[in-house]
């Protein structure tokens, strides 16, 4: 078959925040840029974030407290000089964002608007109603797009061109017809999103399969802190939807099946707005107990009534159309019912402040790039405080596109060969033509309940070994896999067996993560060690896969410049 090679400078995979932001400074910069996504760009996950972007605006707030918040939020395990970074540029991220025309909500005094968030000494989370992904989203992509980025929407990535050190394109097929093309570029960008899609109950959009992580990995680079997963508080109950942490910043509070506001036992200072790994084991803690509510007592109510209907129609609208839609339940008149989902990320492709993809703990990867939620920077450590994610995917994606464009100066193209989509195609081939008995949909429910049910928000050793060997005996029988559509248009049956094997292999790193970190420190709580053990565990997982699929793990160091571990009390 005849590869087309498709050459530009830059390649980005993944159109959300990220992607987005990065390919406009590279394109405004006069580099020519393709960016690949399996969605249509306004599709893409940034967009469901609903509760807002924090950023020190305020006159009685400060870049450095930002700072603080967050260090101490991700259990000191965040690299602090990214943190700093982040936090510092923030208030310039705003402004940037609303000069190209994000639609803010407004203070009485025409301000941007702020809300609390969860484990934040300030209200810091700019908003637009409780649709500020969406809102951020529409204005870097329509900008990008009026720059002149050159979007294909609806390619499937499904590897990377990498070689001796140096990554130089990305293998694609079009979801449309199945044709395969490779895209051989100087710099190769990956901004994939996240990965919450491996547990049952979660928040993410049915594309949060990893797949770039998985890519990266099965070429022997390592993964980042991957047994950090966050668990959001507030999911409408069964379906896990987001029901936006702005519900608890506008006031809302939390009760049990007695009525009590269990907050109170938990975070008796910060209460309903502390960060959300307390929050999320605070209300497992009372289903596990027996004062859950709802059919199966697997939830706890979340209580706006008293806010009134204009607030919640002013700020909340989304939010109450959705507890509406999906549990018939006005938050207006009554208590909603929600339960923990898992919902971020913290983990993902190691990469340094600018962006630049590690190699191992010492070495860079030359002209492969990440930012967003798949990456690790690390500015979230071992649990992210809430309006974080867009701030990072928003400032590091533009960051990080500038750091490429400079870089583009002593990048050569290594030139890709045909033959080079072989290991893309063997696994088209391999699933098309494969006729065994187990099918995607079964497999991925089992990956998905067993994952929550046992490395979900409480872990021990005994239900994460249960899953390491859930997972291999998951991974063999994928091997029988048979899809029943053969056709090549728009097979979803192929795509969603491609992205099975990837969820199927990043959950390892998340397992063999856990397994090892015995300690609890943010979201990864260990009911067997209950205690945070900054001795042997403030450090960073490295993991790196081999060919067998088996995970080696080694350590690297914890950037600390301002603020030293604490105990952590809210
Ligand atoms: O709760 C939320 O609105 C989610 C925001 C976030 O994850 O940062």
């Amino acid at each position: 078959m005849q590869i087309p090679i498709v050459q530009t400078d830059v390649v980005i995979v993944g159109s959300g925040l990220a992607g987005c932001a990065a390919a406009r400074e590279l394109q405004k910069a006069g580099k020519e840029v393709i960016v690949l996504t399996k969605l249509h760009p306004l599709r893409s996950h940034s967009g469901a974030a609903q509760g807002g972007v924090n950023a020190a605006l305020s006159d009685d707030d400060d870049p450095k407290l930002h700072m603080f918040d967050t260090v101490k939020g991700s259990d000191y395990l965040a690299d602090q000089d990214a943190v700093e970074l982040m936090c510092s540029k923030a208030p310039e991220t705003i402004r940037w964002i609303e000069h190209m025309g994000a639609a803010f909500s407004r203070r009485e005094d025409g301000r941007i608007a702020q809300r609390p968030f969860g484990g934040q000494s300030k209200p810091r989370a700019c908003y637009a109603k409780d649709r500020t992904g969406l809102t951020l989203l529409q204005t870097i992509f329509e900008q990008a797009d009026r720059e002149g980025v050159d979007f294909w929407d609806e390619w499937y990535v499904a590897d990377i061109l990498y070689k001796d050190g140096k990554a130089y394109g990305v293998v694609a097929f079009n979801l449309r017809d199945s044709t395969p093309t490779i895209f051989n570029a100087k710099a190769v960008m990956f901004a994939t999103g996240g990965y919450a899609r491996a547990f049952k109950i979660n928040s993410n959009a049915h594309a949060n399969t990893g797949d770039g992580l998985s890519i990266i990995a099965r070429h022997g680079l390592p993964l980042e802190d991957m047994e950090f997963v966050q668990f959001h508080p507030s999911g409408l109950a069964g379906s896990g939807i987001l029901i936006s942490e702005a519900a608890r910043g506008e006031g809302g509070r939390l009760y049990n099946a007695l009525g009590e506001r269990f907050m109170e036992k938990y975070a008796p200072e910060k209460m309903e707005l502390a960060p959300r790994d307390v929050v999320a084991r605070a209300i497992m803690n009372e289903i596990r107990e027996g004062r859950g509510v709802g059919p199966d007592k697997m939830a706890v109510y979340l209580d706006l009534t008293h806010l009134g209907e204009e607030l919640i129609m002013e700020r909340l609208p989304e939010l109450r159309d959705l507890a509406i839609t999906f549990l018939g339940q006005d938050m207006v008149k009554e208590p909603i019912m929600i339960t923990v989902t898992a919902h971020y990320s913290m983990g993902g492709i190691p990469v340094d402040i600018d962006g630049h993809v590690k190699k191992n703990t010492k070495e860079l990867v030359e002209g492969l790039y990440a930012a967003g939620e798949c990456s690790c920077v690390s500015v979230h450590g071992a649990n992210r405080l809430g309006a974080n994610s867009l701030l990072e995917a928003l400032f590091f994606g533009r960051h990080v596109g500038q750091s490429i464009a400079k870089d583009l100066d002593r990048l050569t193209l290594e030139e890709a060969k045909p033959e080079e989509a072989k290991t893309m195609l063997e696994e088209m081939e391999f699933l098309l033509t494969n006729n065994g008995t187990e099918h995607t949909a079964s497999l991925r429910q089992e990956l998905q309940d067993t994952m929550f049910e046992n490395c979900g928000v409480f872990r021990t050793e005994e239900s994460l070994k249960k899953q390491k060997k859930i997972l291999k005996e998951l991974k063999e029988r994928f091997k029988n896999i048979r899809i029943d559509d053969k056709s090549k248009t728009f097979n979803t049956d192929l795509q969603e067996a491609i992205e099975l094997g990837h969820m199927l292999d990043y959950s390892s790193f998340i397992v063999e993560g856990a397994i090892a970190r015995k300690e609890s420190r943010g979201a990864h709580y260990r009911e067997d060690y209950p205690q945070r053990d900054d001795e042997h565990f403030l450090k960073h997982t490295f993991a790196y896969m081999d060919e067998r699929g088996d995970i080696r793990l080694e350590y690297g160091d914890v950037v600390i410049t301002q603020f030293e571990p604490q105990e952590r009390k809210y």
